[in-house]
């Protein structure tokens, strides 16, 4: 029996599951194949160079896949923003009809998006950021907790507490995100009272991810423990694997009066790009979240769907079932 949820049924997608938006990984080859076995894919914008490069990618989608997919839209705190407006306009015009947003001041991306009739799933990492964009008319919220690969927020809220205060205060469907990696997940999320999930590290460690596959081995290899926050000291947190340039960084960071511009060299997105294309994992900065410690191998995306949607079925049965021998 699929698993059907308010969530399959706006997306029109066959799984409850979305693959969020990762910088320099969510590019077509990974959409398209979430897509094509049934997930939500979602091609990240700023992957791309410039709003015209994102029609090309978007373009490239549809050649591998009908089945819909979504583009993700992050606003960076940045002192020289990117065409955002450009991006999301591209975007629209090339006919794309669900958006994942993320970052801050997202109010007028929103309005945008749902003056021109698109689905929005606005990811945040908090009970109150999710309220503000409900009050904006997105239609679904993606609760990023603090085990989630990238920028957890500041609050440190574990998603065990995080999913159960949006399950009681939120008024449209949310989905659970930050590790999230298997079945077991994917039921623990829907208990907590999502409609799916969302999940970064498990898509970038699949066949079709685009990385270099020592990174992929690496992350097979490594355990929950390898990850470290950088940025905490500049209140911009973000969850990284923890090589020796995050170490570093770290290690400045505590430096009495650090500033950005002391660790800017070390934690360049170029730096970071290149570990996926060289493979070498401590050449620079590359996100992961914990969920690293449940990744064993390097699935298809297809194959990853179809085992956490039977895990989870068995999961939410063993559990029915003890249950209902505890009532007798
Ligand atoms: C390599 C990588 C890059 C990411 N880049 C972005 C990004 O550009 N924008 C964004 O909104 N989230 C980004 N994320 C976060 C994911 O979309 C997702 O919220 C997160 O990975 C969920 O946690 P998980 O990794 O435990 O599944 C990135 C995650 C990874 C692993």
């Amino acid at each position: 029996m699929p698993i059907q949820t308010s969530l399959t049924k706006l997306l029109g997608v066959r799984y409850p599951i979305v693959q969020g938006g990762m910088q320099w990984v969510g590019v077509p080859q990974l959409a398209a194949s979430v897509s094509e076995a049934g997930g939500l894919g979602i091609l990240t914008a700023l992957t791309q160079p410039s709003p015209d490069a994102l029609r090309e990618a978007i373009r490239e989608t549809r050649k591998l896949t009908s089945k819909p997919f979504g583009v993700n839209i992050t606003l960076l705190p940045t002192i020289n923003p990117p065409d955002y407006e450009g991006y999301a306009r591209a975007a629209i015009e090339e006919g794309v009809k669900i958006y994942e947003t993320a970052g801050n001041n997202p109010g007028p991306l929103i309005k945008y998006f749902k003056s021109q009739g698109c689905i929005v799933i606005h990811k945040c990492t908090t009970v109150r950021h999710a309220k503000s964009a409900e009050r904006l008319g997105v239609d679904v919220l993606s609760i990023d907790g603090f085990e989630c690969a990238g920028h957890p927020g500041e609050d440190d809220i574990g998603g065990l507490v995080l999913m159960a205060r949006a399950a009681k205060e939120l008024k449209i469907p949310f989905i659970a995100s930050g590790g999230i990696a298997d079945g077991r997940g994917l039921a623990a999320a829907m208990a907590l009272g999502a409609v799916g999930v969302n999940m970064g590290t498990r898509f970038m460690c699949t066949v079709e991810s685009p990385i270099h596959e020592n990174i992929k081995r690496k992350i097979v290899e490594s355990t929950e423990r390898d990850t470290v926050h950088i940025f905490r000291s500049f209140r911009n947190t973000a969850r990284v694997f923890k090589n020796k340039v995050a170490v570093e960084v770290v290690n400045i960071e505590h430096k009495p009066g650090a500033k950005f511009e002391d660790v800017k060299d070390l934690v360049s997105g170029l730096r970071g790009k290149k570990v996926y294309e060289t493979g070498d994992p401590d050449y620079g900065i590359w996100s992961a979240g914990i969920t690293i410690g449940l990744i064993n191998d390097v699935p298809t995306c297809k194959d990853l769907l179809v085992r956490m949607e039977k895990e989870a079925e068995e999961i939410i049965g063993q559990v029915s079932s003890t249950v209902v021998k505890a009532k007798l």
